[in-house]
């Protein structure tokens, strides 16, 4: 009942000419391949060149930040209403390097998921541990906090129109993924949580997992009951890869 969905975080790669060539290989190849949803989200000034050249397909556009603004004197920022004019349907909110490299705290991910949400787009929410963490076992509690933030500001029916992607910083461009076991315990954690507020809403989101996922290893993690796809770095920028991974959910 939940429908696979397969997104590619070009993360800040590509030119316009490669950008055409990834997106061509992909629209060349999706028809055989695939009944996930397929989401590209690249670079900012990539959007318009893209959704040029995915308009009538099936492959849909994200982006991969946004602004807590609407509009106006913000030097440098990007707002979702300027996202939804350029063809996106779905944000990526609360990625671990944002987080991380640029200080977004919880609660101004909590403000991006709601911005987007309420331009009528979709924001693809990122929660995960970093390695300290983990090793802490405080991995949950992490989770937990990152979840909450999002939940305290916009409520459980607001959650439920979102995505989540569980992302375990230790995963991500390490070539060292989660095995499918980590990837479903995390993941039915995300989903027991959400189901404690609402079991509707738990039974039908849609969590992703992302992290050194390859055309290799995405079949045995697409395969767990609470996966419902993943969020690609790396590897999106890869037609025929990415395509391998699409034809995995
Ligand atoms: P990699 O697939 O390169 O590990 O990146 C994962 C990621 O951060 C996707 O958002």
């Amino acid at each position: 009942m939940r429908r696979p969905l397969v997104a590619g975080n070009w993360k800040m790669n590509g030119s316009r000419a490669e950008a055409r060539e990834i997106v061509g290989g992909i629209l060349t190849g999706l028809g055989r391949v695939s009944n996930a949803e397929v989401v590209v989200c690249p670079p900012f000034v990539l959007l318009a060149e893209v959704s040029t050249a995915i308009a009538g397909s099936l492959v849909e556009l994200g982006a991969q930040n946004c602004s807590t603004e609407r509009a106006g004197a913000f030097t440098g920022e990007v707002a979702v209403d300027m996202l939804a004019d350029v063809g996106c349907r779905y944000v990526i909110v609360g990625h671990s390097e944002r987080r991380a490299l640029y200080g977004e705290a919880d609660d101004t991910v909590a403000q991006k998921f709601e911005m987007v949400r309420k331009a009528g787009l979709v924001p693809i929410l990122c929660v995960g541990e970093q390695l300290a963490e983990r090793e802490a076992s405080a991995t949950e509690a992490v989770v937990a906090r990152q979840l909450d933030a999002v939940l305290a500001l916009a409520g459980i029916d607001a959650l439920g129109q979102g995505v989540i992607a569980y992302e375990p910083v230790w995963a991500i461009g390490t070539g060292r993924t989660a095995s499918p076991q980590q990837a479903q315990d995390v993941h039915a954690f995300i989903r027991g949580r959400i189901a404690t507020h609402n079991p509707t809403v738990a039974a039908k989101m849609r969590i992703l997992y992302g992290g050194s996922v390859k055309g290799s290893n995405a079949a045995e993690l697409f395969a767990m009951p609470d996966v419902d796809g993943g969020l690609i770095g790396g590897a999106s920028l890869n037609a025929r890869e990415f395509l391998t991974i699409c034809a995995a959910a």
